[in-house]
């Protein structure tokens, strides 16, 4: 490698968003956010209300539950965990020099409702979205499967971290 390259490697960092309503966070969006951070050198796991969505946890609750989660399944890297209420999800990704989305995709389902949104955030500010592969024993799990399952009160602990089904356990009646 040449010293430009070399320089070149040692300051230019790969920022990656991966956003989502995670409400709750489970062992899909988990798998996801690992593979992500092995191709990127900073994550951002951002949390965001999506208003076509009832909410069962608080932002601040989520932030915390995919912390936990990222701690208990011990994943390296630099991931930072955070909240955007204020705007466009391209304006999060300016303030951090991020230029890339990372998505989940389970099915064709996912690439329908997954294309208007990347297709907006590229045209909005030219933010390319990526999209991963999870394991395909994650392909049914979904965070609205999970509230229906927890709030009638079946076991979530195969669909979710250990930290969810926990909190759950504990704050559900
Ligand atoms: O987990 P979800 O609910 O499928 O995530 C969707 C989310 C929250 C990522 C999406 O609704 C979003 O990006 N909202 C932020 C507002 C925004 O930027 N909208 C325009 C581009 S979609």
């Amino acid at each position: 490698m040449s010293s430009m390259n070399s320089h070149y490697a040692d300051t230019v960092h790969r920022i990656a968003v991966v956003p989502g309503s995670f409400d709750p966070i489970t062992l899909g969006h988990l798998d996801v956010i690992a593979r992500a951070s092995a191709l990127y050198d900073q994550l951002h796991v951002v949390v965001v209300h999506n208003p076509g969505k009832a909410a069962l946890l608080p932002i601040a609750q989520r932030v915390t539950l995919i912390e936990k989660s990222i701690e208990q399944a011990q994943l390296p890297g630099r991931i930072v965990v955070a909240s955007w209420s204020v705007g466009l999800l391209v304006d999060y990704c300016a303030e951090v020099g991020a230029s890339v989305l990372v998505k989940g995709l389970r099915s064709g389902l996912d690439v329908t409702y997954e294309t208007p949104m990347a297709m907006v955030n590229r045209n909005l500010a030219g933010v390319e979205t990526v999209f991963l592969l999870p394991e395909p024993m994650h392909a049914h799990v979904s965070s609205s499967l999970v509230r229906q399952v927890a709030g009638l009160g079946g076991d979530i602990r195969p669909y979710v971290p250990g930290a969810v089904a926990d909190f759950l356990s504990s704050a559900l009646p």
